[in-house]
């Protein structure tokens, strides 16, 4: 259970959640794959998978890769598309009163349209994430996504972009994404990464090349997720790269983050976003914060704010 001392509340546009960890797009599935593990309902929100106008049965196999530091993955978006998800999917999440984010994927502007008008004025849902896919790296072509799923959406919706550190200034990507209407960013998505099989000499991926996941990129995601709230602190943002135990989730907090997702650590540990929830909670009442908001950029503090008695002597 979370530390009952410190408020874990966080927001995200219009809605309030209870705590600051989310599931990371991909890593759990449409919810009901980690509902044999925890309750769901308990997440700060659960971030679906991407979800695509049509039914798609993804890129050939293998789609994971173990590196040495992280995993490389290709799963070429396979779903069952927007009607299975709106008939099956997004019920069951409705029922259980899960907060839900829904990660969407276009490939043309009319399709991220119509995701949006369809799954952003649904019951239930209480965000969608933008997954830009091609776009992600052009601040114009992203921007033109961002206002048209703006447009499509429901107010009360928030709608969140996912942004890609492979750009020359993840800050331009952020205004651009802010200026198109996007009530929150996450940040980052897997940079993208090769691995190679020495006994078949071949690409061990099927989409030969994959998305990089997991500790190796938590240093760039928090690079991201500072430079971006420096430059645009009242954005709410949501950290994600890496995350796997509560002192991650407390450096993206300090860097800026309002907010962390959980996603390839839930792979092989289907329980760590409720496990990084308490181990944050703790970690945040030892420092003596009584809300989590309060640590959100605490590490930007100035050096003659120094030193903070009552928090650090605790
Ligand atoms: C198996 C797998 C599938 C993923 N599928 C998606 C997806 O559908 N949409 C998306 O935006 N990101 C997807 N991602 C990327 C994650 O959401 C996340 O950005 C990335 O894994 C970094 O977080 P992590 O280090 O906590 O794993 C996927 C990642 C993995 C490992």
């Amino acid at each position: 259970m979370p530390d009952p001392t410190v408020d874990l509340t966080t927001r995200l546009a219009d809605a309030t959640l209870a705590n600051p960890v989310l599931t990371a797009a991909g890593c759990a599935g449409v919810g009901r794959e980690l509902a044999p593990f925890f309750d769901v309902a308990e997440l700060g929100a659960l971030v679906t998978r991407s979800i695509q106008r049509d039914a798609r049965s993804g890129l050939s196999t293998p789609r994971v890769a173990e590196t040495a530091s992280g995993l490389l993955s290709a799963v070429g978006q396979q779903g069952p598309g927007v009607d299975g998800f709106l008939a099956t999917d997004l019920p069951w999440l409705a029922q259980r009163k899960v907060r839900t984010v829904v990660s969407i994927a276009g490939t043309t502007l009319e399709e991220y349209a119509e995701l949006a008008r369809r799954i952003g004025n649904s019951p239930g849902v209480s965000g969608l994430e933008v997954n830009l896919l091609e776009v992600a790296a052009d601040p114009y072509q992203l921007g033109k996504v961002v206002r048209v799923v703006r447009r499509e959406t429901a107010r009360g919706v928030a709608v969140l972009v996912k942004l890609t550190s492979e750009v020359a200034s993840v800050v331009d990507g952020a205004a651009a994404a802010a200026e198109a209407g996007a009530d929150g960013l996450v940040l980052i998505g897997g940079p993208r990464g090769l691995s190679i099989d020495p006994a078949t000499m071949r690409p061990r991926l099927g989409g030969v090349v994959g998305g990089l996941s997991g500790p190796a990129i938590k240093p760039i995601a928090l690079r991201c997720v500072w430079q971006v709230h420096a430059a645009m602190p009242g954005m709410p943002l949501v950290g994600v790269g890496g995350v796997r135990t509560g002192a991650d989730a407390l450096e993206f907090l300090l860097a800026g983050a309002t907010a962390v997702q959980v996603g390839s650590a839930i792979l092989h540990d289907p329980s760590a976003p409720l496990r990084v929830r308490d181990e944050l909670g703790d970690l945040l009442a030892a420092r003596g914060f009584d809300r989590a908001a309060d640590a959100v950029g605490y590490a930007h503090r100035k050096p003659d704010e120094e030193p903070h008695e009552e928090l650090v002597q605790r």
